[in-house]
């Protein structure tokens, strides 16, 4: 826009010298045309400086070079974890990159305890938070959640050789939970009737290690993620037939503008056909519950 006015007036410029210059042959009185000339340049290089200057604050505000924050917690393997080289990878990263680019934002993703990201919604130290989140009536009165995106169960894993197969079974074993989670409140509830003790600890990867080490006799976790654990490392695993957790969604601090755009994004997405995309690609639905 600001260079075409530019090209303008150069043109303005060249064919005024050309005239100036006719009318010298010609003998005219030039000494006005050229105080004009002068003018002239003087409006151009002023032009040519503001070019400048309004080029740098638009690509300063341009759509990609805002940040959206996410913050997740990378233990919690399809959705969200580290590979070999340390990146962090998942269903919700994969998600948050497709929302991110619907809205015009370059994504930036840091990972802390799954217990410490309400607490970061809140201080508004990140703008989202995407990390297999169920939306709880009580995280409700502390975030706002978008719309859900998954839904799946718990399961109970414990090792072959000392396999738990039923909630009877676990009377007077230690179960471990990740700390934070709707499986922690979920276990401290079951526990009081099939009488287990509960061990809570901050990190899922930790918590399988818990188990694989005797620490803990089972442990309780998204049926999705156990799954995975459960195939990996060859454990034994029961559904929890008690539970029906509410689904997965993506946190925002509360009244966050963010809520409706990512919304729409989310909407959009599921439209064309993205998330069942990577829905398959991360083989979520292997277990979910309709
Ligand atoms: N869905 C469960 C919850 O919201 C567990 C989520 C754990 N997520 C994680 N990234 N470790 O409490």
């Amino acid at each position: 826009m600001c260079y075409k006015y530019t090209y303008e007036l150069i043109n303005i410029l060249i064919l005024y010298i050309g005239n100036v210059k006719l009318k010298k042959l010609r003998g005219i009185n030039t000494m006005k045309k050229q105080f004009k000339i002068i003018v002239m340049f003087l409006s151009f290089a002023l032009l040519l400086a503001a070019c400048g200057k309004s080029n740098e604050t638009s690509s300063d505000s341009s759509k990609n070079d805002k940040v959206l924050k996410m913050a997740t917690s990378a233990d919690f393997k399809p959705f969200e974890s580290r590979d070999k080289e340390g990146n962090i990878i998942g269903f919700d990263i994969d998600l948050a990159n497709l929302i991110a680019e619907e809205l015009g934002y370059k994504l930036d993703v840091q990972d802390m305890n799954f217990d410490g990201l309400i607490g970061a919604l809140q201080s508004k130290r990140v703008d989202m938070v995407m990390a297999g989140m169920s939306t709880t009536e009580k995280r409700k009165k502390n975030v706002d959640f978008s719309e859900e995106y998954h839904r799946s169960g718990e399961m109970f894993l414990s090792l072959p050789d000392k396999k738990l197969e039923n909630l009877e079974g676990l009377k007077g074993k230690t179960v471990g939970v990740q700390l934070g989670t709707i499986q922690e409140e979920g276990a401290n509830e079951l526990s009081k009737k099939y009488g287990f003790t509960v061990k809570p600890v901050d990190n899922a990867g930790v918590l399988i290690q818990e188990l694989l080490s005797n620490r803990v006799d089972a442990v309780y976790m998204d049926s999705v993620v156990a799954v995975g654990y459960r195939d990996e490392q060859g454990l034994y695993g029961f559904d929890d037939p008690t539970t029906s957790s509410p689904g997965m969604a993506i946190a925002f601090p509360k009244g966050s503008d963010l809520v409706d755009d990512v919304n729409k994004a989310l909407d959009k997405l599921e439209k064309a056909g993205k998330i069942k995309e990577l829905k398959e690609k991360w083989e979520l639905d292997q277990v979910s519950i309709e």
